[in-house]
């Protein structure tokens, strides 16, 4: 069985429906410690207090807005100095909307790239500071196959955050490996969350016959955060039921 027994994490994104399934996850599998963050700090105390109900693991909850950079040295301060060393970065905070190239503004555009690309480097520099000089860890992140199929429903500006999610995080991997620090992504299809409520997902259009879970995704997250994925960095993870294989 996949363990993260005496592993420390954090998991962005962490009240939203991939986020919290992943930190469940995480629980579930005996993470030592856990730094659960998100811009929404009721949901994310919900989402805290329902883990250690099913799981008594208790997590410490940090806001934060990732587009920040000082707001991510502050978290990543504030975890190392919480659990003592990070050995997971797990992001799920992202955002997207639906809609066609006349419907992205210059604010949209900007909104999406400050949360997805650019809030993202900032989080994975700071936590990478921290692993280099721990002596290495493990960082996931999550694309979606909308960087490579360009998205059904989404807007461009979203399919083009998260191809450049694809290459960031090989550009980490590439720098990180000789510093044991393994970089990966996880690609979801169609998930059924807040996010994708009003997308309209049609669960006959998956060759495996159902819309994914927050669940399936984190089952890829486990396995990327535990030893057993020790020797994959600068991989992808498609978690899509086969709607693209490639
Ligand atoms: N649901 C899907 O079908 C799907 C498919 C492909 C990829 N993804 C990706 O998976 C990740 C998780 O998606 P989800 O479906 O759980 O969505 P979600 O909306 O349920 O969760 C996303 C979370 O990110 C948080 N967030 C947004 N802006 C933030 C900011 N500035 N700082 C900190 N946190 C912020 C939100 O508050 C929310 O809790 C996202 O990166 C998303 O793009 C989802």
């Amino acid at each position: 069985m996949f363990t993260l027994e005496n592993k420390t994490a954090i998991v962005t994104g962490a009240a939203g429906g991939i986020g919290a399934a992943c930190a469940l996850m995480f629980a579930q599998h005996g993470i030592g410690a856990m730094v659960l963050t998100d811009v929404r700090e009721d949901r994310l105390d919900a989402s805290a207090a329902a883990i250690e109900k099913e799981t008594g693991v208790k997590s410490v909850c940090a806001a934060c807005d990732i587009r920040s950079e000082e707001a991510d040295k502050a978290l990543a301060a504030r975890a190392a100095e919480k659990m003592g060393r990070v050995d997971i970065l797990l992001n799920c905070a992202g955002v997207s909307k639906t809609g066609s190239l006349y419907d992205v503004s210059e604010d949209q555009w900007n909104f999406t790239f400050d949360i997805n690309v650019k809030g993202l480097f900032f989080i994975c520099r700071e936590v990478y500071r921290i692993m280099e000089k721990q002596g290495g860890g493990c960082i996931i992140n999550l694309a979606s196959q909308a960087a490579r199929g360009g998205g059904l429903v989404v807007s461009p500006d979203y399919p083009s955050s998260k191809a450049a999610v694809l290459t960031l995080t090989k550009s980490l991997a590439k720098s990180g490996a000789a510093r044991r620090i393994r970089v990966n992504t996880v690609s979801p299809g169609l998930i059924t969350t807040e996010m994708t409520a009003d997308f309209g997902y049609d669960p006959k259009t998956v060759p495996l016959g159902r819309l994914g879970t927050g669940a399936d995704v984190a089952g890829a997250a486990l396995f990327l955060a535990s030893d057993y994925a020790s020797y994959i960095t600068g991989a992808c993870i498609d978690v899509n039921g086969g709607i693209a294989m490639i």
